[in-house]
């Protein structure tokens, strides 16, 4: 009997499209899936024909593959993921390779990792970024684990990857153990930003007096080809928006209820930021919203309970869709820049030695960000591999200087209408407070500290010298007013 070259377990929707892609490109796959049914369903519907072969146990599954065994978990994260694993060990043998292309929590995937490593057994966790139709005709997958595990998968990967304009592949070895799925969190993490983005423009569009399909047709012009801004997702939101209600006049649009669900993955990037220190508002922002969006109830009875009336837009509808476009570009650039800023301190927290440049070259098609501006940012860290932040690339930071008062504007009249613009607010302080060489805010809390909880404070030059005071080995100075004595003396604090 012909063996396979991989097997693949887990027949929803991702695991099916992954079978039938790699089948498509010449590879024979053993599929299984813990109900048989489905499994059943698949082989004689899409997979009629084709070289995918059915299997109902593991046993089964393990031996009908080539050596070494490569299996790929294409199920849901958390304990189906172990549950398998523990399954599969007792028939793979040291140099056997276990994949787990689902979104994983990257420490779970760096445990699996050490676990298995101890067994001898190589194991690679990926992010599968482009949903069904991307899994099937070609996703950007990103994996992370052993190098030498990724050189037995890498020639399947390379095959069934989306391929940039350029034919490149767009996969790449990210890193070590959980690298892939921390990259792939992160890219989920960017997607609820650039989502949350466009969804602040709509909606304010919405609240001028424009109607869908007026929408979806400037969301169609910014996806034009030499457009800035296009990108996957202004694509299918200009496609989207022109759907009509149920056969109606309506729009699907307006009938669909405001509360956007979520799996977990912006909730990591969060997490991670707030672990790592690094700020991303504009991420942070846009899971605050689906948060807030999930509400309905209470902001309901808020509605009744707090009527804020704000009054209509009367200014120039065309100069304010010239000015939302450049203000959404600058607010993703914004974003990403929180974005890669994460990736950064990751890689050092983690050992991931992620490489940026390369990471957005993955990008670039057939996952859910895919955009031709991530050519931009591959070209910047190419140039200069150590930026200290995206927003300082000078294409960029050309760009965010000229056209600043775009955002400041967007947020300014979306606010004085009533319309909320969390996340791009948020880009826009992040860009106001990144360029601070003095945070005031900061100033005035340090001091605060100081008052009440004598936690001490760092001092800088001067008026003009925002540079931190130093002493002679190069070290900052601190120093702690005694509040409570008179005349307040402060002294120099030594460790
Ligand atoms: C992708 C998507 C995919 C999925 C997310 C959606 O890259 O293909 O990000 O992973 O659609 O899980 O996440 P939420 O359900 O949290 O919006």
């Amino acid at each position: 009997m012909e063996k396979a070259d991989i097997a693949i377990i887990g027949m929803e929707v991702m695991g099916r499209s992954l079978a039938l892609n790699m089948e498509s490109h010449g590879y024979t796959v053993a599929v299984y899936n813990r109900t048989s049914e489905k499994t059943k369903t698949f082989i004689e519907t899409m997979a009629k024909g084709k070289n995918i072969i059915a299997t109902y146990d593991l046993k089964e599954l393990v031996g009908i593959l080539k050596s070494p065994k490569k299996i790929m978990l294409m199920v849901k994260e958390g304990q189906p993921v172990d549950n398998f694993i523990e399954a599969l060990l007792q028939y793979l043998k040291p140099g056997d390779l276990i994949i787990d292309g689902g979104n994983s929590f990257f420490k779970d995937t760096i445990r699996r990792n050490k676990m298995l490593a101890e067994k001898g057994i190589l194991f690679i966790g990926t992010g599968v970024s482009g949903g069904e139709e991307g899994a099937l005709k070609g996703p950007a997958i990103m994996p992370g684990g052993q190098k030498q595990a990724y050189e037995l998968i890498e020639r399947i990967f390379k095959d069934i990857a989306a391929k940039a304009y350029d034919g490149e592949p767009c996969v790449d070895y990210i890193g070590p153990d959980g690298a892939g799925h921390f990259v792939k969190t992160i890219h989920n993490g960017i997607e609820y930003g650039d989502m949350q983005l466009i969804g602040e423009v709509v909606w304010f569009f919405k609240n001028v007096g424009m109607k869908a399909d007026e929408i979806a047709d400037i969301m169609a012009e910014w996806n034009g080809k030499d457009d800035i801004l296009r990108s996957y997702l202004i694509e299918i939101t200009a496609d989207s928006m022109k759907k009509k209600h149920d056969g109606s006049d309506e729009f699907l649009v307006d009938r669909v209820a405001d509360i956007t669900r979520m799996k977990g993955t912006g909730t990591w990037t969060v997490q991670s930021a707030l672990e790592l220190l690094v700020p991303i508002p504009t991420i942070a922002a846009a899971v605050f919203s689906r948060e807030m969006s999930q509400d309905k109830d209470l902001r309901l009875t808020m509605a009744k309970k707090l009527k804020i009336r704000m009054p209509q837009y009367s200014g120039d509808k065309n100069e304010m869709i010239k000015i939302a476009h450049d203000a959404l570009y600058i607010a993703k650039i914004s974003s990403y820049a929180q974005g890669i800023a994460l990736l950064q301190a990751a890689s050092k927290a983690y050992n991931f030695d992620l490489n940026i440049g390369r990471i957005a070259k993955v990008w670039r098609a057939g996952c859910i960000i895919r955009a031709q501006f991530l050519d931009e940012i591959t070209k910047a860290y190419e140039s200069e591999p150590d930026l200290p932040n995206l927003l300082a690339a000078p294409k960029f930071a050309d760009f965010v200087d000229k056209n600043i008062r775009k955002l400041v504007n967007f947020v300014e009249v979306a606010h004085q209408c009533g319309v909320p613009a969390l996340a791009m607010s948020s880009s826009l302080d992040y860009i106001l407070q990144i360029t601070s060489p003095v945070m005031p805010s900061a100033q005035v809390s340090a001091l605060q500290r100081d008052y009440f909880g004598a936690h001490g404070y760092f001092k800088i030059g001067g008026p003009n010298k925002p540079e931190l005071l130093l002493n002679e080995q190069g070290k900052v100075r601190e120093f702690h007013t005694e509040w409570l004595l008179p005349g307040r003396p402060e002294k120099e604090i030594t460790k």
